[in-house]
């Protein structure tokens, strides 16, 4: 039963016409239209993200298929085959997404059937990545490795996935709903912007489990920190109750305005004691009041060489900056995976990704292959922190070049500062908020100024964002900077957030980065 209530906004009747999921039933037809995406009518094509199919105006025919990996895991099979498709299908660049996925790009809709079927085949899925549904579930992406965490919570990740993947009835949401699960202690995946996030806490008896909270989100309207619902869950329920709260937000969320549609509204309108409630009722038990809040202070990005919680293995994580990346490079890295480690991988929300299980006695042959010189352990600390959103070359959404104009800012910092300790520095195209900027150290919202009488790219700035026990949103420090200014204007502000630890003596309007244009 789904319960979609008959509202005016064009998504909500698309669903009530035909429900998104359907779209897989009719695919192979769509595809074998000899006119092509061209005949595919309004609603189909918006139905087409129902199955991780995404038309993009950018690119007019090519659409981007993005490819659900829970728990932000993979084998060197699935990257190796992924990485196939992407150069046989598609245009050879895979982006690595901030909810640890992956996507491709320049895919024509004659071949979805084929990569649907080559998906099966390897144990992947695209379905439901896109529109009113669950989106990858994340967690820590050294779940089961790190020795710090309280335990590994990608079993939960799983069995959530089992529960609504292909199962309408999760798949007529008011909004898209974002789950994170983790028993990971450094708060490295960003929970409290999540609609439903469950982090590690102690239960009674000291018992491990989860700490429930709701209604987080990020986005145009800004950073919402998910709301304590004073409820623990042991890691056997979890799933379940995670399955409760989505149906609850499902039947009694909003869909009147897509703006006011997320799980935020609903705990908004209802306040977290009536939320608790209804839950309860929907539970059928008592829900156990919060347990004792395991996090620490810290956040981690788990890059570089780490030792496993499994005596003389080392996990090694790689900065893809801007997650940005090509076939032939996945595939060299799920080469590596299977050579020196288990060929498990990892993907992070930071948009980079993790070699795990590698012996300590192949960690010196393992840093010396030529692809770890492009995707370094040990990137600069700007590099390090950086995270874009996809940006104008591929989204219409976008109002700037997002992707290669960071890295040029985080080249052209290192160059003049490096020794600066970690930045985090994420790039959103447009107010959208895709590339996280509300929760970065430095903020950028792309966006549009008149500079010397010309309308050119500029970005808005935010500081001091933060996840983790005391999440908080960045405020805004300064509207519309042209881009091809920043150089002037950032050495200063990142002196200031770090106690003018570069340069006492610079000055915000004076400071300067010789030869850098970023506009060229
Ligand atoms: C009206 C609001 C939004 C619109 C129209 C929008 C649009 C988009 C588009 C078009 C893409 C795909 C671009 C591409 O790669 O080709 C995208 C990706 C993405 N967006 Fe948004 N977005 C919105 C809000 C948000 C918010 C609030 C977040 C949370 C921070 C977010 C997180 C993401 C992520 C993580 C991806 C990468 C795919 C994934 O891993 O799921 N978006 N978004
Ligand atoms: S933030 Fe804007 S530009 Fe970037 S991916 Fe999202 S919608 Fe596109």
């Amino acid at each position: 039963m789904t319960t979609a209530t008959k509202t005016g906004t064009p998504i909500e009747r698309i669903k009530d016409e035909k429900p998104g999921l359907d779209i897989l039933d009719d695919i192979d037809e769509l595809a074998a239209q000899h006119g092509g995406w061209e005949t595919i009518e309004p609603g189909d094509r918006e139905r087409l993200k129902w199955i991780g199919t995404f038309f993009r105006k950018p690119t007019p025919g090519r659409f981007m298929m993005r490819m659900r990996i829970t728990n932000g895991r993979l084998t060197s099979a699935q990257l190796t085959a992924l990485a196939a498709l992407s150069s046989s299908l598609g245009n050879g660049v895979m982006d690595l997404t901030t909810r640890q996925q992956i996507e491709l790009r320049d895919i024509q809709i004659l071949d979805v059937p084929e990569i649907l079927r080559a998906l099966c085949d390897i144990d992947l899925s695209s379905l439901q990545t896109g529109m009113d549904n669950i989106r990858g579930t994340n967690t820590c992406a050294l779940s089961g490795l790190t020795p710090k965490e309280l335990f590994d919570a990608s079993p939960v990740g799983e069995e959530f996935t089992r529960m609504f993947l292909g199962n309408r009835e999760y798949t007529n949401l008011p909004r898209k709903l974002n789950v994170v699960f983790t028993g990971c202690l450094e708060n490295c995946v960003h929970a409290e912007t999540q609609d439903i996030a469950m982090t590690p806490g102690r239960g009674p008896g000291g018992l491990n489990g989860f700490n429930v909270a709701v209604g987080g989100k990020m986005g145009s309207g800004g950073m919402t920190v998910a709301q304590p619902l004073d409820v623990f869950v042991e890691l056997q329920d979890a799933a379940r109750l995670a399955s409760a709260i989505t149906l609850l937000f499902r039947d009694a969320g909003s869909r009147e305005k897509r703006t006011r549609a997320r799980l935020a509204f609903l705990v908004d309108d209802w306040g977290v004691d009536r939320f608790r409630k209804e839950m309860e009722e929907r539970w059928g038990a008592p829900l156990a009041p919060a347990g004792k809040d395991a996090r620490y202070d810290h956040e981690a990005d788990h890059l570089g060489v780490n030792p496993q919680r499994q005596e003389g293995l080392y996990s090694v994580g790689l900065c893809v900056p801007t997650g940005r990346t090509c076939a032939d490079d996945m595939a060299e890295l799920a080469r590596l995976a299977a050579a020196y480690g288990s060929g498990s991988i990892r993907l992070t929300v930071g948009q980079n990704v993790i070699i795990a299980d590698v012996p300590e006695g192949k960690l010196p042959a393992l840093l010396d292959e030529p692809l770890l010189s492009r995707l370094s352990p040990d990137p600069s600390s700007y590099a390090r922190g950086l995270v874009s959103c996809t940006g104008n070359d591929y989204c219409n959404l976008a109002l700037i070049e997002t992707k290669s104009v960071s890295r040029r800012v985080v080249e052209a910092l290192h160059s003049l500062y490096p020794d600066a300790g970690p930045l985090r520095m994420y790039w959103s195209g447009c107010p959208a908020g895709c590339g996280n900027h509300h929760a970065a150290d430095i903020g950028f919202q792309g966006g549009k100024t008149r500079y010397e009488g010309e309308v050119v790219d500029a970005v808005t700035i935010f500081a001091g964002g933060k996840t983790g026990p005391d999440a908080r949103a960045a405020r805004k420090i300064v509207d519309q900077v042209p881009v091809s200014t920043l150089g002037k204007f950032l050495p200063g502000l990142i002196a200031k957030l770090k106690g003018n630890k570069f340069d006492p003596n610079l000055d915000l309007t004076e400071t300067d980065m010789p030869g850098i244009d970023f506009e060229s």
